[in-house]
């Protein structure tokens, strides 16, 4: 039987490695083979795209093309085939985060992207998206403390506002897949969302 795509999206220091891990410890303890991976990544040609794509500086279309490009491998070399050999995929990011970030974050226009979208995956949607869903300021003080920030998470507030407001845009669109998870509470009640989520979205 074909597996499970599950896709993990939201704001940078919303949550989603941080509980990524957890979903994929009750996926295993179903008994299902489970493929952990991130966009932009997965394949060598993703992340040397990625490398570039978080130090280059570039223009937003240039963005978007890398990003599809990067995604076209992911899809074909990596989520394909291991959905096909049952296992289920769970990844850090899809096109939901192209639509977030370089539409509503940069302004690339959304039909540029859900042509590209039609091009390289016609086929293929995530069955679940979990939103981590986080106020931006809270997420800036989360990433700050964490770690050396890359290109993307040194955007603005403002950025990270409307990078937000088209996720949630999405999540309403698409409410048949979308889960939103309060991202603002403590790992611990996070967590206990996620897991439920998964949990009642798999007895459904
Ligand atoms: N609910 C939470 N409350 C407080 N800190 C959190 C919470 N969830 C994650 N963090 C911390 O915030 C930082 C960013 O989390 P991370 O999972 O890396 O976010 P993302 O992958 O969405 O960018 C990490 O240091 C993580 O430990
Ligand atoms: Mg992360």
């Amino acid at each position: 039987m074909r597996g499970r795509f599950i896709t993990f999206e939201g704001i940078d220091g919303a949550g989603k490695s941080t509980h990524l891990t957890a979903a994929a410890q009750l996926l295993e303890s179903y008994g299902h083979a489970v493929l952990v991976t991130r966009e932009p990544g997965g394949t060598p040609v993703g992340e040397g795209v990625r490398t570039l794509l978080l130090e280059a500086p570039m223009d937003a279309c240039t963005e978007t093309l890398l990003l599809f490009a990067a995604r076209a491998e992911h899809v074909r070399r990596l989520i394909v085939p291991a959905l096909e050999m049952g296992r289920w995929v769970l990844c850090d990011r899809f096109t939901d985060a192209t639509y977030a970030y370089q539409g509503g974050g940069r302004g690339v226009p959304e039909a540029a992207i859900a042509a590209l979208e039609r091009w390289v995956h016609p086929d293929l949607q995530p069955d679940l998206t979990l939103l981590f869903d986080l106020e931006p300021a809270v997420a800036a003080t989360r990433v700050g403390g964490a770690r050396t920030i890359d290109r993307f998470e040194a955007e603005q507030l403002e950025f990270f506002a409307r990078v937000r407001s088209a996720y949630r845009a999405r999540a309403q669109a698409h409410a048949e897949r979308f889960v939103v998870i309060d991202a603002g509470a403590n790992i611990e009640t996070v967590r206990r969302q996620v897991l439920e989520a998964v949990r009642a979205w798999i007895s459904q």
